[in-house]
């Protein structure tokens, strides 16, 4: 028997749909239009904008030679497509910003656990155009409204990487403290010292972290432009209501953040607990080629949420259903109408009165409409509520 590669899954689940259709909805609402990007893209894109030194461009992708001789991968990640599709189309020489929202599969081979695919889907907008810490607090309150619609729990962590006025001087402060202490730290972070320094700072590995957490920390070294955003992001978050927490490790696993980065954390789910992340990354565009545009985003993990959505369980539509093969055709006829504005099942097979109300039972239908010789005599449906 064939079946579906190890880290990739069948979806089954009615919720799947269900996130969907309400993160676009309110990412709708926010005034962000779709966008849809091809799924495999040149290799060397990942390279330059998620960066060369990270475990997802190093060590998970999917990453082949084409017939074509062409070095191409399936997407790791949905920011750098739309970034490159950005830039394409010229919308960076246009000076407006630009507001998207995508839905789609990415691909990281990475070990499968729970909550860890190797195919797995998300939700993601990313805003082109402006600087304003506010778009920043706008974003994060649009990932809220979707977890809060979803009725899913979350704990918001946020942090700041500083800009290029601050971040050298720090990573130059971090390092000399790294070095001091390089003997103690595990092999990956003794890389990165040289490779990307402020990666070491959510190492995984207990020892290191006993170390880090006497390490000089990014926030207390932002320029006076990236402290006051850092203060009214906050101010910006207590004013909306979402709670959220300050995490001065908070570094994520692509390098193409700037200034605000965050992450939803959801205790629910087991070990890996991040439902969403995104950030700000001013410098991204330029670096592909484009003419230097700010822009800040986040993706949803849609498995991993997908156990957190509430499963109501609502009796919908109606079961059409005939006794007689003659009462088909009059059933198709008043169900294609019906259909205009409702969900309406035809049992294309004939069934007794009780194997029909056991069907419709079954499939969820509020309402099941049986036709027999009577009132087919009589144009009408039996109707039972269930
Ligand atoms: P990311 O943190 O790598 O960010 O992924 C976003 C979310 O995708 C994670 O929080 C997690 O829920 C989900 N996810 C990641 N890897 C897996 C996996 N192997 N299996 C299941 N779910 C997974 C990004 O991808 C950025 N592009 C987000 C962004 C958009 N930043 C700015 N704009």
């Amino acid at each position: 028997m064939i079946k579906a590669l190890r880290g990739m899954k069948d979806i089954l689940d009615p919720k799947f749909l269900k996130i969907f259709d309400t993160a676009r909805e309110v990412a709708e609402n926010y005034g962000f239009e779709y966008i849809e990007t091809p799924i495999l893209e040149e290799t060397s894109l990942f390279k330059r904008s998620v960066g060369e030194a990270s475990d997802i461009v190093n060590k998970e992708m999917y990453q082949f030679i084409d017939k074509g001789g062409n070095d191409v991968c399936l997407r790791p990640e949905g920011t750098a497509g739309v970034v490159r599709s950005f830039i394409e189309h010229k919308f960076d020489r246009a000076g407006s910003p630009k507001r998207f929202w995508y839905f789609g599969p990415m691909f990281r081979y990475e070990r499968p656990q729970k909550g860890r695919f190797r195919e797995f889907h998300q939700f993601g907008v990313e805003s082109f155009g402006t600087s304003s810490i506010y778009e920043d607090i706008n974003i994060i309150s649009m990932a809220a409204d979707i977890f809060e619609r979803l009725g899913i729990e979350y704990t918001l962590k946020i942090n700041s990487l500083g800009c290029p006025k601050c971040m050298p001087s720090y990573k130059e402060k971090l390092v000399e403290f790294l070095n001091e202490h390089k003997n103690e730290l595990c092999e990956d972070c003794q890389r990165r010292i040289n490779q990307n320094p402020i990666r070491t700072l959510d190492c995984k590995n207990q020892s290191c972290q006993a170390i880090l957490k006497d390490a000089p920390k990014i926030t207390d070294n932002l320029c006076e432009e990236c402290n006051s955003d850092f203060e009214k992001l906050q101010n910006g978050l207590k004013s909306l209501e979402i709670p959220y927490e300050i995490d001065k490790h908070l570094v994520r696993g692509l390098d193409y953040y700037t200034k605000t980065t965050f992450e939803f954390i959801s205790n629910k789910i087991g070990a890996q607990s991040a439902i969403a992340g995104g950030g700000r990354y001013d410098r991204l565009v330029e670096f592909l080629g484009g003419k230097p545009t700010p822009a800040v985003g986040f993706a949803i993990g849609v498995e991993r949420i997908m156990d957190l959505v509430e499963d109501k369980k609502e009796r919908k539509g109606i079961y059409m259903g005939a006794l007689i093969e003659e009462a088909i055709p009059f059933i198709q006829k008043h169900a294609k109408k019906a259909r205009e504005d409702k969900k309406v099942f035809v049992e294309p097979n004939i069934k007794s009165l009780k194997a029909h109300l056991k069907a419709a039972d079954k499939g969820n239908y509020k309402i099941a409409m049986i036709v027999g010789e009577d009132e087919l005599k009589k144009g009408e449906f039996f109707i039972k509520e269930l």
